[in-house]
């Protein structure tokens, strides 16, 4: 009686065990095509904008996915149900043609724009783009015939053409939902279909064209149907003058067509120049504008800014070193300053001293609930810690409005300016084998605090590309990065340590406890920067995620900054140093890696890379 119940549920086991089985392979399969009909449509619009150039730079902003998690980072993409459903590129100078099957693969499409361009060339057919709804290609110039297939679009409420050079006759169109439609302003000839839809829109939909007739335009047309029926070959009767006739009025209307498309070249040619003259000229405005700007601000700056509390008599400045100890408050306050950043924690300046001297300073902005003892103790031991890869702090002041921590100033800017500054104007481009030793410097720095600051939970804590400043002599070619605010943790009051960039590591918004991995996890955001050429933005936007999803779908070299792609031969080492970020921002503190091993891990790489060289 047992043995034959178990029997019975060990074959129920097994069939539940087959079933389970046939349900992972049918979902895998149809998981399998889902990613190649994703792979299909970004395909076509890779191809799109590989076709076409324009002032918006497509080329450095379609790469990745198109959609993620209903998102997109492509401009012009709409986006619903990680599906492409609408592409509006209206009004950006594109040039180019488009390719014959063009977007054929973006089966959800619902919208496309492309108005106000200077596309030429034959319309796409866009066959089997059943959503499609709203199309517009006005404004360009477009020519050849309005394909047939459109037809066939069975939702189509927008249809717009105007304003191009297409030739051939209007196609019966007779969506129902069709609601607007212009084809004013092209070459098109013959009789508008008599049908109901078409016949709705006003003349403005239909004239400025070479020779349309019909209802619409209230201008009869005088021969039955003359594209549907082939032109009859005029027999015999040479007499009559019928034929001579016929061929003197097509040899009229092809000079009227050549001297129709000679007015537009030469109208096109006058345009142009009228706009480049424009063009010319708003630059210059602009540009000396925007220089006026500048310089009013700049000097701004300079007279309003002279150092903070300088009404207040001072207390002391305490130095970590007592022999740098040649200058006190009162040099400092007298001292001509200069905003250089404006950070989460407070303002840093540049102070120059009468004596030439210069020092970075920075305030600690409304820091109340800051206990004297524990900052001034913190600021003697990290002023301690001296290493390559830190900011040395020189000196420090509390007192209840201020507290100030005087650093030795450098030069070269942050890691932010170095990536971010000046993109698209004249650029010195950061090559990919300064960026290697940039955060080769930048994992030597932070493992070095790891491991002279055991105790401390989380020892940078505010580890971010506008904290980690270069420091160049010119006649060095190699950049050395230092970072500058960190060991603040420690000290902050609770309510402000979500302004540190350890803010953003996943187990800080979840309330858990911090470790020397929230660091790793903040280097990783670092290094993805650095590969990515992407700024860290403030939203909640998930940069390791979509730098996952890119690698997974092996479109891996889309994720690098242009300005290192074409340094092929590191594609190799770029794309490692992608994995060692991806493992620093692993969600699960546990598996990130510690500091000392991925140094090791990037000086493998470093060491290849220059043995390239
Ligand atoms: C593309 O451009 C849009 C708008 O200009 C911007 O929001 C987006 O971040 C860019 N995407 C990428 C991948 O650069
Ligand atoms: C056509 O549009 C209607 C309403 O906008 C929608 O319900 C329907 O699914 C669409 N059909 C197709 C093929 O997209
Ligand atoms: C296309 O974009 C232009 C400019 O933004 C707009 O005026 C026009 O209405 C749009 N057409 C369609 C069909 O969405
Ligand atoms: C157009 O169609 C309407 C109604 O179907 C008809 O009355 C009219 O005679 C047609 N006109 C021409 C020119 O065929
Ligand atoms: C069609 O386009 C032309 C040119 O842009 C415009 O003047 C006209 O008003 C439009 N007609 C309709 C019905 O939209
Ligand atoms: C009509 O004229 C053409 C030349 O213009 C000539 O070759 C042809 O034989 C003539 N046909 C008749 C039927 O006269």
């Amino acid at each position: 009686m047992s043995s034959r119940s178990s029997c019975a549920s060990i074959f129920l086991i097994a069939e539940l065990v087959l079933l389970l089985k046939m349900l992972a392979m049918a979902s895998s399969l149809t998981l399998d095509e889902e990613a190649q009909l994703f792979r299909n449509e970004r395909n076509d619009l890779i191809q799109l904008r590989d076709s076409l150039s324009s002032t918006m730079s497509l080329h450095s902003n379609w790469t990745g996915p198109p959609c993620y998690n209903d998102r997109t980072r492509w401009f012009g993409i709409t986006c619903f149900k990680s599906k492409v459903t609408g592409v509006s590129l209206a009004g950006i100078q594109l040039t180019g043609s488009l390719p014959l099957a063009a977007l054929q693969n973006v089966l959800h499409l619902t919208r496309l724009n492309l108005s106000d361009n200077a596309l030429h060339g034959a319309l796409p057919s866009l066959q089997g783009l059943r959503h499609l709804q709203a199309v517009s290609f006005a404004k360009n110039r477009f020519s050849g015939p309005i394909p047939a297939e459109f037809l066939a679009l069975p939702n189509l409420s927008q249809l717009e053409f105007q304003d191009n050079v297409l030739s051939g006759t209007v196609p019966a169109f007779e969506q129902q939902r069709l609601a607007v439609f212009n084809v004013s302003y092209n070459f098109l000839e013959g009789r508008i279909p008599n049908n109901s839809v078409l016949q709705g829109f006003p003349s403005s939909s239909f004239d400025h064209n070479l020779g349309l007739c019909g209802r619409p335009l209230k201008k009869p047309c005088f021969v039955a149907a003359p594209p549907l029926s082939p032109p009859v070959s005029p027999v015999g009767n040479n007499a009559s003058g019928g034929p001579s006739f016929a061929a003197t009025s097509s040899n009229n209307k092809s000079l009227t067509h050549w001297m129709v498309a000679l007015a537009t070249i030469c109208f096109i040619g006058l345009a142009f120049m009228v706009t480049v003259c424009f063009v010319y000229y708003l630059k210059r405005y602009t540009k000396k504008a925007k220089q006026k700007e500048d310089g009013d601000l700049e000097i701004e700056v300079k007279s309003s800014q002279s150092m903070p509390g300088q009404e207040k008599k001072a207390l002391d400045l305490m130095f970590v070193d007592q022999e740098r100890a040649i200058f006190d408050l009162d040099d400092l306050l007298r001292s001509s300053a200069e905003v250089i950043g404006k950070g989460n924690l407070g303002n840093t300046y540049k102070a120059t001293l009468e004596s030439c001297q210069v020092y970075a300073v920075k305030r600690l902005n409304t820091m109340n609930g800051m206990s004297k003892k524990g900052f001034l103790q913190q600021m003697q031991f990290l002023g301690r810690i001296k290493h390559d890869n830190l900011v040395e702090i020189i000196s420090f002041h509390y007192s209840k409005e201020e507290k100030l921590v005087i650093y030795e100033y450098i030069s070269g800017g942050s890691l932010f300016q170095l990536l971010h500054d000046n993109r698209g104007e004249a650029r010195m481009p950061l090559k990919w084998s300064a960026r290697l030793s940039i955060v080769e410097g930048i994992a030597r720095g932070l493992a070095y605090l790891h491991q002279c600051m055991p105790s401390h939970k989380v020892p940078h804590a505010n580890l971010k590309s506008s904290n980690v400043l270069i420091a160049r002599w010119s006649h060095y070619t190699n950049f050395q990065p230092k970072f500058t605010d960190y060991g603040f943790y420690p000290i902050l009051p609770s309510t402000h340590t979500h302004r540190l960039a350890i803010g953003k590591v996943p187990e800080f918004s979840q309330g858990k406890k911090l470790t020397h991995k929230a660091d790793v996890y903040c280097f990783g955001l670092i290094l993805l920067e650095v590969i990515t050429g992407q700024a860290p933005s403030d939203g909640e936007e998930n940069l390791p995620g979509w730098v996952k999803l890119v690698i997974n779908n092996d479109w891996s070299t889309d994720i690098l900054d242009l300005e290192i792609v074409s340094e092929k031969e590191s594609h190799a080492d770029m794309l490692n140093l992608t994995q060692i970020a991806l493992s620093c921002t692993d969600l699960d503190p546990e598996k990130r890696p510690a500091m000392s091993q991925v140094v090791s891990r990037i000086e493998e790489i470093r060491a290849a890379n220059i043995e390239i060289r």
